[in-house]
């Protein structure tokens, strides 16, 4: 498969994968389609924007007759499928534009690859689409012993006895799907019609469910980067609730690693589940965060700790997600990486380093980089 569109890639783990595939297969070409919303930063590919392996075009997945001309003016074989809107926070304040995007734009590049590939003499054959979804679509899974969990940042994280230590429950790629948030629901609707178009038409798909991603180039809405970057600005540190939910995080370029490995050797019409067998409180993480944060400003242990602000709980707050990937690593072999201590000293490490990456955010210059590359919109 030689040219493969990407969809949302100017967003966080687009432009892993992007970086990614760019890189590593210099004879496919890269084709990235964005809408660029608040979520698009081109500023995230800065160091692959002039490969000639790459493309980038602005355009909306919801808009079927542009998903058909680029499709077919590029002659893709390959969709890997980021597109979203993907904060749980908005799609609480605003359900319908998740609807629209995730469910209506994922269908609408599902109708426009089904069209295309259908009418070629070879038909589906040496076709995929690639759908990239996340555990959240399982629901929320009990905490068995809030107060019973080893607190301190151990090196039992990352593996399944840590894991147990949580719950005895997991998501498994049999679990139903039992979404809560409107983000998990849309998130869900669209997995349903991706698996639709291959029950019904045919059409080669896999679909793969992660867990929270962390790493270098998140939105600074996102727990970690927020956190790093309000201790930065001495800024209270908002934990909704009591910080007790609990999350299992993955370094996002052990997702790209993923998507690449299964976008290759994947089964069709299967799915992966993606995690690290890494969960982690929520205040514990923060906690960790913290005291990285003041380790690597040589600011004294306890500097921020006071930054801590308990706040009114998200609505509908799912209590814990536990991903079990080892059907990905038994049939494919993949496992991250990295452990959680270097994850997240590496991550904090790139923000403390990169602070105008996030200052262009929360100063909105960051709109205008697509201006200076490309002209006006
Ligand atoms: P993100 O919000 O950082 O990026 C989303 C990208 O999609 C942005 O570049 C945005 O401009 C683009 N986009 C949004 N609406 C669009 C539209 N209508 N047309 C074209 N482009 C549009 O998201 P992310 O965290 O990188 O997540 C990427 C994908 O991975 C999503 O599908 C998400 O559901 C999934 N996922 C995320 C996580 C996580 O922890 N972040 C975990 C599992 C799965
Ligand atoms: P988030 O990064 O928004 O990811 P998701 O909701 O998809 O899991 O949030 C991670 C966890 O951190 C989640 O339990 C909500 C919590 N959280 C806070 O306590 N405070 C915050 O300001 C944010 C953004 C999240």
């Amino acid at each position: 498969m030689k040219n493969i569109l990407i969809t949302g890639g100017a967003g966080f783990i687009g432009s892993h994968v992007v970086r990614l595939f760019v890189n590593k297969y210099p004879d496919y070409n890269i084709v990235n389609v964005d809408k660029l919303t608040y979520a698009g930063n081109l500023e995230n590919l800065r160091d692959i924007e002039n490969k000639p392996n790459y493309t980038f075009i602005k355009a909306d997945i919801c808009d079927y007759d542009e998903m058909r001309r680029i499709i077919e003016e590029h002659q893709i074989s390959g969709i890997i499928h980021l597109a979203a809107e993907s904060h749980v926070d908005r799609s609480i304040l605003d359900p319908f534009t998740f609807a629209r995007t995730n469910v209506m734009g994922t269908l609408a590049l599902l109708q426009a690859a089904k069209v295309y590939w259908e009418a070629l003499p070879e038909g589906y054959d040496g076709k995929l689409f690639y759908h990239i979804s996340t555990d959240e679509v399982y629901g929320a899974l009990e905490l068995t012993d809030p107060d019973g969990i080893e607190s301190p940042f151990t090196t039992t994280a990352s593996s399944y006895d840590h894991h147990l230590a949580f719950g005895s429950e997991f998501f498994l790629e049999s679990t139903k799907y039992n979404p809560h948030s409107p983000y998990s629901a849309s998130k869900a609707s669209s997995d349903h019609f991706v698996r639709a178009y291959h029950d019904t038409y045919g059409m080669p798909t896999i679909v793969t469910n992660c867990s929270n991603n962390y790493g270098p180039y998140q939105f600074p809405e996102k727990l970690i980067p927020l956190f790093i970057n309000n201790i930065r600005n001495r800024k209270p540190l908002p934990v909704y609730g009591k910080g007790e939910n609990v999350r299992d995080w993955l370094f996002v370029e052990d997702h790209a690693r993923a998507i690449d490995l299964i976008f290759h050797h994947g089964k069709v019409a299967d799915t992966y589940n993606i995690g690290g067998f890494n969960e982690w409180k929520n205040i514990d993480l923060i906690r960790v965060i913290i005291r990285t944060v003041d380790r690597l400003l040589g600011n004294p242990e306890g500097y921020s700790d006071g930054l801590i602000t308990f706040v009114t709980d998200r609505k509908g707050h799912d209590m814990r997600y536990a991903i079990d990937s080892r059907k990905l690593q038994r049939e494919l072999g993949w496992e991250p990486s990295l452990q959680f201590e270097e994850g997240i000293e590496k991550t904090v490490r790139w923000y403390l380093d990169n602070p105008e990456w996030t200052d262009r955010i929360t100063s909105g210059d960051y709109l205008t980089y697509y201006e200076n590359m490309y002209g006006s919109r």
